[in-house]
């Protein structure tokens, strides 16, 4: 990532065993835990687990380990951001961070620093999350997560005692090495026996964050001397997942590897979304079959309008630009990308299919944020479709559960047009009014109940799915005429005649 940080700020036991052992009551968080972690507490050699940087990835991380009985003292730069989590609110939308951050706060295992110097005294390992944001010509910006590690390093200076800096931030194969731990050393003039360096990538998804922060299917481990993996394997000791051991540029090429093999699937299900279409197919049809092979698969074949989010296009064009310092090619990566790129002109051919004319025409683009289950716009591929339809002379009106106010700042603040360009609407029902074309792009639950008033509202009762969610029988159940990415139209009933049919012989 990530966008580690992906901040809005620029840094933004056991007693008896009871004869009749009671269930306790099933809450969403331990749903998403999947139940308590029966082990005793390891011996507690480290006090608390620092965490800077409150993003959603520095939010999600800190309350896994206040729940994992890691407590945890967190701090983030901007104050308004660490006023929000000292209240107990959460800043973003995000499943069950809510519910566990006013648990956690009051059990006193979430607590949030009003200094640096503070979250420094009282924290022996301290977890960067800070954002590596999108730099120029593909590179990432280290800008934030430099001047971070400066400002933590003179905290660290001030104070006694070992210190373990973790970089959990998605930085390029390398730079740990070359430039965090020698900014480190060189500010406070420390040996790997007073202070120890690692590297611990996340591999946390948008609308599962707390659940795959709880329950990681890895844990890796970038770690150079034994006195910080002995201390991170400690930390991690509560979570039940197998740790993987590498040097710390191997734990950063694990972490961007695993994004661009992700995003090399979803580019390649879009390919095969586009022969479905052609071949009168259902991609998703066609890709349970496919992952079917667990060789394979199903996971990341969903086709749709092509990734978006903070992630994937930022981590491949990193790679593969740091594959060519490298004397390499990442290949993998560039396809991925111009699939991806493409899948965006397949959304316009698709607009046009649907309606030909878009010029005065009103279109309703129904869930903005990359996608369903989080408030987060960035990369979503709602900007550019939503300013496409505006050049083409249509009118536009946007609706999504949770992510207009984000997607309203990103949309001015990103250059993507003025607010009064589009028309932010409150209800699916008041974006739909009138509309001759309703384009569904982020899949929120609320969507696949399409009423059919919904169509009745709309002047022509059409719909765009990107994304599959509406049923071809629910949508003629509820009058709406149905054009769908990655589905096509048979062209007739019969199998094409095969050879062997035809009175020939098989090879
Ligand atoms: C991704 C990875 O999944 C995480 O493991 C990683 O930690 C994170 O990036 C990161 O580096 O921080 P995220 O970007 O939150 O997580 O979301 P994904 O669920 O991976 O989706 C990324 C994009 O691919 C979205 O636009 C989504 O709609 C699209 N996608 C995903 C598809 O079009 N089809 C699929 O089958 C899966």
């Amino acid at each position: 990532m990530t966008a580690p940080l992906r901040t809005i700020t620029p840094w933004t036991s056991r007693g008896p065993v009871p004869s009749r052992p009671r269930r306790p009551r099933s809450t969403r968080i331990d749903s998403i835990e999947g139940g308590s972690d029966p082990r005793p507490m390891p011996s507690p050699s480290v006090r608390r687990v620092g965490i800077v940087g409150a993003g959603y990835m520095g939010l999600a991380t800190a309350l896994a380990f206040a729940r994992r009985r890691r407590p945890v003292v967190v701090y983030d730069s901007n104050a308004r951001l660490r006023r929000t989590l000292s209240s107990g609110r959460s800043p973003i939308h995000e499943v069950g961070v809510r519910e566990l951050l006013r648990r956690e706060t009051s059990s006193g295992a979430f607590r949030v620093a009003g200094t640096l110097g503070e979250l420094v005294e009282s924290a022996d390992v301290i977890v960067l999350c800070l954002p590596t944001p999108r730099g120029a010509g593909g590179r990432i910006d280290l800008g934030p997560m430099l001047r971070g590690v400066r400002e933590l390093a003179r905290e660290i200076a001030a104070t006694h005692g070992y210190r373990l800096v973790v970089v959990k931030s998605t930085v390029v194969p390398g730079t740990t090495v070359e430039r965090i731990e020698p900014a480190l050393r060189a500010a406070t003039r420390r040996s790997p026996r007073e202070l120890g360096v690692a590297v611990n990538p996340e591999f946390l998804a948008e609308g599962s964050m707390l659940a795959d922060a709880l329950r990681p299917e890895r844990i890796v481990l970038g770690v150079s001397d034994p006195k910080a993996a002995r201390t991170l394997r400690h930390v991690y000791a509560t979570f039940p997942a197998p740790v993987h051991e590498l040097s710390p540029s191997g734990a950063e090429l694990v972490k961007y590897a695993s994004n661009a093999f992700l995003a090399a699937k979803v580019s390649f299900a879009n390919e095969v979304a586009r022969l479905s279409e052609r071949l009168g197919e259902n991609v998703d049809r066609v890709a349970r079959a496919v992952g079917a092979d667990s060789r394979i698969g199903r996971k990341f074949l969903r086709a749709g309008p092509g990734f978006g989010g903070s992630c994937f296009d930022k981590d491949v064009r990193a790679l593969v630009g740091r594959s060519r310092e490298l004397g390499e090619r990442f290949r993998t990566g560039e396809f991925a990308l111009s699939v991806n790129e493409d899948q965006l002109r397949h959304v316009a051919r698709l607009v046009r299919r649907a309606l030909p004319t878009l010029e005065g025409k009103t279109v309703a683009l129904l869930g903005v944020s990359f996608k369903a289950g989080t408030d987060d716009v960035r990369e979503s591929r709602a900007l550019p479709i939503a300013r496409d339809l505006l050049r083409a002379g249509a009118r536009v009106r946007l609706h999504d559960p949770v992510a207009l106010a984000r997607f309203a700042e990103e949309w001015t603040g990103g250059g993507w047009g003025s607010k009064d360009e589009v028309e932010f609407c409150a209800t699916p029902a008041g974006a739909l009014r009138g509309a001759d074309l309703a384009i569904l792009h982020a899949d929120w639950p609320a969507y696949r109940a399409w009423p059919a008033a919904w169509s009745r509202a709309m002047r022509q009762p059409l719909l765009l799915d990107l994304r599959r969610a509406i049923p071809p029988a629910r949508a003629s159940k509820v009058g709406l005429r149905l054009v769908a990415l990655g589905v096509g139209v048979p062209t007739s009933g019969r199998r094409p005649r095969s050879r062997s049919s035809a009175g020939g012989r098989r090879a």
